[in-house]
């Protein structure tokens, strides 16, 4: 735990983050969809993954997710948006529809991959959501209690080869800013920022915090 001192960017909307409302022509069909579907992966605790609750893939239909992509290009600049293949054992949660509830996990800060994601987004599907479960940005604490930084270093991968240890406890992170869940709203952000889901819900399959994931490089 020696090197803690991390880069720190403050999450500023309109540069580091951006959120859109009612991005879905349909949202409730694209929710309906999802809960009919029977191909479900599961992840953790079910199986040994690192991703939490179950899975399907893909998402978005290629005309629901045209609009997406255009939005994000207009707001990030990027001219080109694509999706790495990801390095064998590695798995690439792009444009998958994730359902977690309340048991299954809480919130894991972490950066995603460097080398496979410069933006992630995330868009949130369930109807009714609890609006603390959005999505959480933190900074590190130092064991002295301070506030250190938030960012990946361009020379790694994940924060953890910085910090130097796989996981912390949630104890050692302090949440700057959570971001509502709201149904139909689309959040992206810099995916080399520390951030994660502010907390799951729901038991039942319909009553589960859903949202849709994407990684792009651009
Ligand atoms: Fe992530």
């Amino acid at each position: 735990m020696a090197n803690l001192v991390l880069p720190y960017r403050k999450p500023q909307e309109g540069r580091d983050y951006w959120i859109k409302d009612d991005v879905l022509a349909d949202p409730m069909a694209v929710a309906e969809r999802a809960w009919a579907r029977e191909d479900w992966e599961l992840g953790f605790p079910h199986r040994q993954e690192r991703w939490p609750g179950m899975r399907v893939m893909p998402g978005l239909t290629p005309e629901e997710l045209a609009p997406v992509e255009a939005w994000v290009k207009s707001v990030t600049g990027a001219k080109r948006l694509w999706v790495e293949a990801s390095p064998e054992g590695a798995t690439l949660n792009h444009n998958c529809i994730q359902v977690v509830g309340a048991q299954e996990s809480g919130p894991r800060p972490h950066t995603d991959s460097r080398r496979l994601a410069r933006y992630a987004g995330v868009l949130y599907l369930h109807p009714k959501p609890r609006p603390d479960a959005g999505t959480s940005f933190y900074r590190l604490k130092t064991p002295g209690g301070q506030l250190s930084g938030n960012l990946c270093p361009p020379q790694c991968t994940y924060i953890h080869e910085a910090i130097g240890v796989r996981a912390l406890p949630l104890q050692a992170w302090h949440e700057e800013l959570a971001v509502p869940n709201v149904f139909n709203r689309l959040i992206l952000y810099r995916a080399d920022l520390v951030h994660s889901a502010s907390r799951y819900f729901g038991r039942e399959l319909k009553e589960r915090r859903m949202a849709a994931v994407f990684f792009w490089m651009a």
